[in-house]
Formats: structure tokens, sequence, C-alpha cells
């Protein structure tokens, strides 16, 4: 379920094979991945030899054009998908060697994921959709209220927590889905074009509303986006094009790279 790999948590828990994490500049590796994907009689191999290091406190902003990968290396990154080959090492550790309920304390509460829909549960209420990853991690409702509330009011929408998810705006429905992912503080906030569906101004919006977030809470930050202007914001910009992953100082300038428009209307 969505909601299960949109959160995570800083706490380290006694005897966790995670343990060594807070002390570790290095928060997740990934170490030539390869993906392919067999379509029909057809191979697609978005990911063709893939490494990079996500230090802490890092943002990272993911360019490339549609179907370039950008999902689906944010997906292995959260372990919601396996390479081909390659290795994804959290706190030192191959997430392939990690045991099922490893690798569910790894999606659940180390990996805050936003979609570019935000896959709330319309018929809840805004405080319910953020409360959701602290009640699947056992969390007393009451409390688990308390602490949504206090990340609505982290995203600026305190005095719409009782209204329901699906009366929200698409901005408004986007902010509630950032307090979900980060509710339990997670590792690593990954965002898979988090303003695609956003007008030009709730991307703005939006896109502060992450920035700042990632500031105040010190969190370690990758997000895809098709917008130019909004991944020159990030620390270092990376290129996804033919299955290799560069810097975008380093990467060939891309077809689509020379008109403003596709940069500027796309999230
Ligand atoms: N489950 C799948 N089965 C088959 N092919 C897939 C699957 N998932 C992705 N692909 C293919 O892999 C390639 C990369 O897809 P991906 O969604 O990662 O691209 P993207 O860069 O995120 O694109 P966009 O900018 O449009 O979101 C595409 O050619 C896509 O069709
Ligand atoms: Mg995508």
């Amino acid at each position: 379920m969505q909601i299960e790999a949109s959160s995570g948590a800083m706490m380290v828990a006694e005897g966790s094979r995670f343990g060594a994490f807070a002390s570790q500049p290095e928060v997740v590796r990934a170490e030539s991945l390869r993906k392919v994907f067999h379509s029909g009689l057809q191979e697609v191999v978005p990911l063709d030899g893939v490494s990079l290091s996500i230090l802490r406190g890092e943002l990272i902003a993911i360019i490339g054009p549609s179907g370039s990968g950008k999902s689906t290396l944010l997906h292995l990154l959260a372990a919601l998908d396996t390479p081909t080959n390659g290795t994804v090492y959290f706190a030192g550790n191959s997430l392939s060697s990690l045991a099922e309920s490893e690798l569910a304390e790894y999606r659940n509460s180390r990996i805050g994921f936003v979609w570019q829909r935000h896959h709330l549960l319309p018929d809840f209420t805004a405080a319910e959709n953020v409360a959701m990853p602290l009640l699947v991690g056992g969390m007393a409702l009451g409390q688990a209220l308390r602490t949504a509330k206090e990340w609505l009011g982290e995203v600026g929408l305190a005095s719409r927590s009782e209204q329901r998810a699906g009366q929200l705006s698409g901005g408004e429905q986007q902010r509630v889905a950032m307090a979900r992912a980060l509710v339990k503080e997670p590792a690593l906030l990954l965002a898979d074009e988090p303003t695609g569906d956003l007008d030009e101004q709730n991307a703005e919006h939006v896109f502060d509303l992450m920035q700042r977030l990632h500031r105040s809470h010190r969190l370690t930050s990758v997000f895809a986006t098709h917008n130019l202007a909004l991944a020159r914001r990030a620390d270092r910009v990376l290129v996804l094009g033919r299955g290799k992953l560069s810097p975008e100082a380093e990467a060939p300038a891309p077809k689509w790279a020379s008109d403003s428009k596709t940069l500027g209307n796309l999230g």
C-alpha cells in the first residue's frame, strides 16, 4: 500500500542492522544499477550502470526526458522494486541482503516517498491521512493524530486538519502528502515529480515548502523533475539519459534542454 511506503523514522532501534546509520555521512549508495523491463518481446533498459552516493543533508535533483528512468531509479532507492543487477546500500547494508521484515522497516520507516499524484485516502481527513503511517507503526490514535496535526502545521495546513482529503485543492493535497511522507522523520525523502500535477504557482509553493522543510528538518532529499528552474535550486543536479546518470555539467545537452517551454511547463 502506498501509505506504508510513504514514511520513515530517524529513530535507530536497539540492535537494528541500521544501527550504524546515524553516524555515517552517506545515507544511501547505489552501485552499478541496471534495470531491465520486459515488455512483450521488447527489452527496455532505463538504467544501465547507475551509481550514486547520497550524503546526509543533500538536496539532489534528478532530471531527464520522459522515459529516461527517473521513477525507476527512485523506486529502486526506496526498495519498491529490485534492480536486475547492482546494489543499493543503506547504512552499509545491501538491501538485497535484508530479511523481509528489515526491508519493510526500511520502506516504512527510513524512506519518505512523495508521488506525483498524492495517493491520499479521499474520505479520510487530512490529519487521519498524515497519521496513517504512525498508526500502521502501532502508535495510539490520539498521539498519532496530535503528531499529524503538528506536521500539518509545518506545511501550513493546521486549519484544514479536519477537512476530508478529497475536498482539498491539488496544492493542499500535495502538502498533506508531504506531511505524511515526513511524519516519521525519514532518513531519506524521495519525491517523484512532486509538483508535476500542479500549475506553475502551486508548483512553486510546494517546491518552496519542500526546500524549507529540507533545511529546517535537516533532511536528505532526492527529487525527480522536468522543471529545470526548480532542479537548479538543488545542491546537485544529476541527469539521466541513455541509462546513465551524470552531473548536469558533464551530461550531453539533451534536445529537450534547449526548449524552454518544455522545461517551464512540465513539473
Ligand atoms: N513495470 C514496467 N514494465 C515495463 N516497462 C517499464 C515498467 N516501468 C517502467 N518501464 C519503462 O522504463 C522506462 C523508464 O520509465 P520511468 O517511468 O522510470 O521513466 P521516467 O523518467 O520516470 O519518465 P517520466 O518523466 O515520464 O515520469 C520507460 O521506457 C518505461 O516505459
Ligand atoms: Mg516518472
